[in-house]
């Protein structure tokens, strides 16, 4: 390997590198909190998470910047995320997952100006948000 090749590393971590790396997660973790502490549909939501939200934004940095395929900060400092056992202590019903959701496309739209990438990763978290529903809707 030598520094020629460098564009490898970029396609080994697409979503990572096409959101903009570093200061883009950030920005979107930010983004993210700012919406569920402003939308009243996330009011629920928001009571379940510690007033002082620092220490909740490093955790999901360290985790996005994982799943998005950029570096392995989460599994080495936390170890597996294990998301449906993590969650397994809040009332997750369709309503918080639907809010959770609001929230992340708004920072999304807030953050991130690829139209085709905020579609991919919706999908994506989409996925997540229902497995870590353990409740049903009502
Ligand atoms: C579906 C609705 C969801 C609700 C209501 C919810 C709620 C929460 C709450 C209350 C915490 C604890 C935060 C704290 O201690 O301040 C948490 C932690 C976390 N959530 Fe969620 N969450 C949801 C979906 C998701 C999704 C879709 C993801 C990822 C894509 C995610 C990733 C995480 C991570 C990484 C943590 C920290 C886990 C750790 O302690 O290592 N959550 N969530």
């Amino acid at each position: 390997m030598n520094a020629n090749e460098l564009p490898v590393v970029t396609r080994a971590n697409p979503h990572y590198e096409r959101l903009g790396g570093h200061a883009a997660v950030v920005a979107l973790v930010e983004a993210f909190y700012r919406a569920m502490d402003t939308r009243a549909d996330a009011r629920t939501i928001r009571a379940m998470h510690e007033h002082d939200l620092a220490a909740t934004k490093r955790v999901l940095v360290s985790y996005l910047t994982e799943w998005l395929g950029g570096p392995k900060d989460y599994s080495v400092q936390r170890g597996a995320p294990k998301l449906r056992r993590r969650h397994a202590p809040f009332a997750i019903d369709a309503s918080a997952r639907d809010a959770w959701m609001a929230c992340m496309t708004q920072a999304l739209e807030d953050t991130c100006g690829d139209a085709a990438l905020r579609t991919e990763l919706l999908a994506a978290f989409a996925k997540v948000a229902e497995a870590v529903r353990n409740l049903p809707s009502h």
